[in-house]
């Protein structure tokens, strides 16, 4: 397929070609001194052009880190060197098939989604197959991470780091076999505790979760894997509208049997901000879609009737779940299109004050014109644009060392300038939040719109 007909391999979405490293890079605005450590992000970059349809979640994945000590930059870019990275670079061209039009010979683990710090690793995560360790400040591919042999499920892209405890949370989905979720939990220091069975009534996709301090927080929305709809030629996914959306709440080390199922209005989530306890109730915050067209899924239709009566428009939302009383309250905290929630990761499962997200461009294509900054007690957002023709991606928060305040620190994020096709990491401190960036960092390369990242602390 050829860029002209596919928008994901044209403009800043088309993958790099090469992997490039480069020091002493050119910096604007001075990089504060007690930054230590490597910005390290995901993305897809497909090696050999595609056989078939392309989406954006099939190509190979590729990190792009900039490091930063004494005030200097560098930067690197690399491929992840999964098993099917490594059989195509040997055929000299793709082999495997993508999400769209799969092949007979399975998918790739394409490992390109996300990237997760826990107990001095750095892991590359990919919803469908097992994270790959990643060495740093090299960025070269250790292997598959199997914990010790005892991992028996995928892993989801979006593992739940405790701040205090520092176990880690990761739950891995099946689509077609019960049981459609397995649940794990890692200890502080990497060791995989326990995996079990959570059931649902039918597969769906199920991207993201959330924890507070004592509890896990499943989400089953009606985003439906079903067999019989490739035998009628249809899409595999679609958006059930007539099924409620389901949250399932358990205490952090318990099971199917201490799991407690909640009901709310219909919708799709891709990412939770965060979540917490306040009183008898759990508090979720999360980007809600009315429904979603992911993957070819007829966007909120009902079963058999093609009438799209949803739209795709992520807001920021909250839900209320009355452990005592079974209630639940859900309203939109503002009205502004966003995704990509982060937040003070130092604070997770807590209830925080502030949450970060980027502010989705008045584009077809999934491309952020900014980063906002929700002050969740007083319902205000700051707003920092990247500017005329520049976007960027997913907002990292970064705390400043030492910081006493939640929101002390800066986020990071690779903006793209589509006049100049030029990219560059940008530094923004947010407590002042405002439109100037603090420190912009200039990369010898593109870099590709891509997905989640992570800071690594050196210090
Ligand atoms: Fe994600």
């Amino acid at each position: 397929m050829t860029a002209s007909l596919n928008p994901y391999l044209a403009d800043n979405f088309a993958p790099v070609q090469t992997e490039s490293t480069a020091d002493q890079l050119s910096v604007l605005g001075e990089i504060p001194l007690e930054l230590n450590g490597m910005f390290v992000r995901n993305g897809p970059n497909p090696q050999f052009p595609p056989i078939g349809a392309y989406h954006w979640f099939d190509g190979d994945g590729m990190l792009h880190g900039v490091r930063i000590q004494d005030g200097k930059a560098s930067y690197r870019n690399r491929y992840i060197r999964t098993q099917g990275f490594e059989q195509e670079r040997q055929a000299g061209r793709a082999l495997f098939g993508g999400l769209l039009q799969p092949l007979q010979g399975g998918f790739k683990n394409v490992a390109n989604t996300a990237i997760v710090w826990h107990r001095e690793r750095l892991l590359a995560l990919w919803e469908g197959g097992e994270p790959h360790a990643i060495a740093v400040p090299s960025l070269d591919t250790l292997g598959v991470h199997s914990f010790g042999g005892k991992l028996t499920s995928p892993v989801t892209a979006h593992p739940k780091i405790d701040p205090v405890t520092k176990e880690m949370m990761f739950f891995g989905y099946s689509l077609a076999q019960s049981p459609h979720v397995k649940y794990s939990v890692v200890s502080r220091d990497g060791k995989l505790l326990r995996t079990v069975p959570i059931e649902l009534p039918v597969g769906v996709m199920m991207h993201d979760f959330a924890i507070t301090e004592h509890y896990t927080i499943f989400m089953d929305l009606p985003l439906t894997f079903r067999r019989e709809r490739l035998q009628r030629g249809e899409p595999a996914f679609a958006f059930e509208r007539d099924r409620p959306s389901r949250f399932g709440i358990l205490p952090r080390h318990g099971d199917n049997q201490s799991i407690r199922w909640f009901e709310a209005s219909s919708c799709y989530v891709f990412h939770t901000l965060n979540a917490y306890e306040a009183g008898d109730s759990i508090v979720l915050i999360a980007c809600r879609m009315d429904s979603t067209s992911v993957l070819g899924a007829s966007a909120g239709t009902h079963e058999g009737d093609n009438r799209q009566i949803g739209s795709d428009v992520p807001l920021l939302y909250r839900w209320q779940f009355n452990l005592k009383t079974g209630t639940v309250q859900e309203k939109a905290l503002d009205d502004r299109p966003c995704e990509f929630p982060r937040i003070n990761e130092q604070y997770l499962g807590r209830q925080t004050d502030y949450g970060y997200a980027g502010s989705s461009a008045p584009s077809a294509m999934p491309k952020f014109d900014g980063l906002l900054k929700f002050n969740l007690e007083r319902h205000s957002v700051q707003v920092h644009s990247f500017g005329r023709g520049r976007y960027g991606g997913e907002g990292v928060f970064v705390p400043r060392p030492g910081a006493t305040i939640e929101d002390d620190g800066w986020l990071m994020t690779f903006v793209h300038d589509e006049m100049q096709d030029t990219s560059e990491l940008v530094i923004i401190n947010t407590s002042a939040m405002t439109d100037e960036a603090s420190v912009r960092i200039l990369l010898p390369n593109r870099v590709p719109y891509g997905f989640h990242g992570t800071w690594v602390s050196f210090g």
